[in-house]
């Protein structure tokens, strides 16, 4: 007998999946026992990428989810709503989830997760981040016997593209997001990737999977790359470094009076333009690519590679989410209760610790009057607050200006903003230009 799937939407990831569901040769012989029996789409005059038996199409995608020939529901609508409802709709009615939606996941995973305990049923949700990278069921199941330390990431392809052209070019922002958005690596709305909201969506779901509780996806610290200036990439490859959108989950130990009592687990988890030094695992992770470095006790650093977004990349990932869900059916598993380590199990709560007490290097760019002493200055006022600089160097402005690139050691983020506000203050410093976090 084949297993019934009901797809909620047949756009870039739901084409893909009922691609590869149409095709199962040469592929692992449980693909040929899924059926493709509902499909919901909004427009059912649209040219799709794959021929399908029209009768199968709907535009009622309740009537989908509630098709008895449907027993499993895989959500690729996008958007919040309806995607949530009925993704908790499945779950009311016994029926496992797959889906790739990490903006409903990152938002609405705990309640999400509850409804599926509640009924016993899986969600899966391995296409929501990295796309083709398998991340989601390494985190919950093979790094399993680690301690966490960090988990940092390029994920979102379409600002990766971007720092890489701006770095191989030197061009400016504005003109490669043009370029992007004319050859389709970017939305014609890009705001949920360039402003990081993206990145912050899945970097909230690696760390409630990695340290064991839902994250709070509102606090997390959110910088894009659209106010990122090509000077700064310039000067960051001079002096030994590449700029990429970072998104880091790490795990924080507070001094006593700050923690919280009884096994709260506190994270510093921000997205952001980082410098990272051209040695780094993630500092070679160019154009649309994606990457995760998972540092754990005691395995070390991971480094998961690979396609974050695209038809096939995606529809990999969901389909090994249905094919895990359909193995537990063949062998009659559904009855014995969830596998602890393939449902989203939580054990400890995670709480964000305040930016401020968190502490790393960074990158400054000055701009300053073209004469003596000002980087004397600069460097006495970061000495006043406890800010050890590793380098400052001055390079050529326009007129009578001078640019004053300053990289510090780690510091705590409150005094390094009290330094900044003394340097401000200088009357040969006209500006901070730019700030970006270094690691
Ligand atoms: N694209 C990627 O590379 C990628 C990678 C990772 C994760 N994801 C995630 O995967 C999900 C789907 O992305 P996508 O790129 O495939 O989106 P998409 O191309 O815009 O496709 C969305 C599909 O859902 C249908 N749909 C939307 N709202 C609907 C409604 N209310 N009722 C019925 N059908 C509806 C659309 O119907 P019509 O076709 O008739 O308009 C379309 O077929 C999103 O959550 C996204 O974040 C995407």
């Amino acid at each position: 007998m084949a297993i019934g799937i009901g797809l909620l939407g047949l756009g870039t990831v739901g084409a893909g999946v009922a691609g590869i569901l149409a095709s199962p040769e040469g592929r692992h012989p449980l693909v040929a026992e899924l059926a493709l029996r509902r499909v919901a789409v909004r427009d059912l005059s649209r040219t799709r990428p794959v021929t399908l038996d029209p009768k199968l199409l709907s535009t009622d995608p309740e009537a989908v989810v509630d098709d008895p020939a449907v027993e499993i529901v895989v959500e690729v609508m996008g958007g919040l709503e309806p995607a949530r409802s009925l993704i908790l709709r499945a779950i009311a009615a016994g029926k496992p989830v797959v889906t790739a939606n990490k903006a409903v996941i990152a938002r609405y995973g705990e309640e999400i997760a509850a409804a599926a305990a509640e009924k016993g049923v899986y969600v899966l949700i391995e296409a929501a981040v990295g796309g083709g990278i398998p991340i989601i069921e390494p985190l919950k199941q093979s790094l399993g016997g680690n301690r966490i330390q960090r988990v940092s990431g390029i994920i979102n392809g379409t600002t990766n593209y971007i720092l890489t052209r701006m770095a191989e070019e030197g061009a400016a922002y504005a003109d490669v997001l043009a370029d992007a958005q004319r050859l389709g690596y970017a939305e014609a709305d890009p705001a949920a990737d360039v402003e990081g909201g993206d990145a912050a969506d899945k970097i909230a779901i690696l760390a409630g999977l990695a340290y064991g509780g839902p994250v709070p996806r509102s606090g997390i610290a959110t910088e894009g790359i659209d106010r990122l200036d090509a000077r700064d990439v310039a000067y960051a490859a001079q002096l030994g470094y590449v700029v990429k959108l970072l998104a880091v989950a790490q795990r924080v130990e507070l001094p006593a009076p700050a923690a919280a009592p009884g096994g709260t687990v506190h994270l510093d988890v921000r997205v952001h333009p980082t410098l990272l030094p051209r040695h780094h695992p993630l500092a070679g992770v160019n154009g649309v690519n994606n990457a995760i470095l998972v540092e754990g006790d005691p395995v070390g650093q991971v480094m998961f590679f690979g396609p974050g977004a695209g038809a096939g990349p995606t529809a990999s990932a969901v389909v090994a989410d249905i094919l895990n869900i359909a193995g537990i059916r063949r062998v009659g598993g559904a009855e014995a209760g969830l596998d602890p380590l393939l449902a989203a199990s939580s054990w400890s709560r995670c709480a964000l610790v305040d930016g401020s007490l968190t502490c790393h290097r960074n990158y400054v760019r000055f701009q300053t009057r073209d004469e003596a002493g000002v980087i004397g200055r600069i460097g006495t006022c970061f000495g006043a607050k406890g800010v050890s600089i590793q380098s400052i160097v001055q390079l050529e402005g326009k007129d009578s200006a001078a640019e004053i690139v300053v990289i510090t050691h780690e510091v705590q983020e409150a005094r390094f903003r009290e330094a900044l506000a003394a340097i401000e203050a200088l009357g040969e410093v006209s500006m901070v230009a730019a700030c970006l976090r270094t690691l």
